[in-house]
């Protein structure tokens, strides 16, 4: 009787290591990672480095700022291309906006989207190695928005592994 408490509980104790293991790897969410690529919004990115800022005339207006988690950011200080896998870049976007307390000064109005690339050889190799996802107010984007970033990043910057923003100076 005492063998077998003790071997349910270990059984227990084997799940409960395996759900712990699948809720540090896995979105809490499945709802929320994108289609095809399963990318989800990383933790944190709002504390990450500031690789460059963009901005992007009409119609869109917008203001962008990329970032980039620790493995990037060292990435590009050291000029190493490709990416090592586990670098993770995630674009901001807000709609620009005159400053109301000094007007020719432009600042950041609503949130339109958030994209992120993460870096992953094996697993996106078909993709040139990176793992696409678009966010607006925290949901993914739909599958037909997702099927356009890698052509786009392919056609202009495949020399650099696929990498529009360079670190600004
Ligand atoms: C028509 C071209 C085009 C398409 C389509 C496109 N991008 Fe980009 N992307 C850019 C450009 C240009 C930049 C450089 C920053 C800027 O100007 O906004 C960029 C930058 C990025 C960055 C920052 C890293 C880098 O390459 O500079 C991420 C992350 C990103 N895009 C994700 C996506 C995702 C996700 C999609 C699909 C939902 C997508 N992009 C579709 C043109 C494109």
């Amino acid at each position: 009787m005492r063998a077998m408490h003790a071997s349910l509980l270990a059984t227990a104790a084997g799940s409960l290591a395996i759900a712990a293991l699948a809720l540090a790897t896995e979105p809490a969410d499945k709802g929320l990672v994108s289609p095809i690529y399963g990318v989800s919004l990383p933790h944190g990115y709002r504390q990450w480095e500031v690789i460059a800022p963009a901005m992007e005339g009409a119609p869109l207006d917008e203001l962008r700022v990329v970032v980039g988690n620790a493995t990037a950011a060292r990435a590009y200080r050291s000029h190493t291309l490709p990416f090592p896998d586990g670098s993770v870049l995630v674009k901001l976007a807000w709609k620009q906006k005159p400053s109301p307390e000094f007007a020719p000064a432009t600042i950041p109005g609503a949130a339109t989207t958030v994209q992120v690339m993460v870096k992953d050889a094996t697993r996106y190799a078909a993709t040139g190695g990176w793992g696409f996802g678009r966010f607006i107010d925290g949901k993914p984007a739909d599958e037909a928005q997702h099927r356009s970033c890698f052509a786009c990043h392919q056609a202009r910057v495949n020399g650099h592994d696929f990498v529009f923003t360079r670190l600004a100076p």
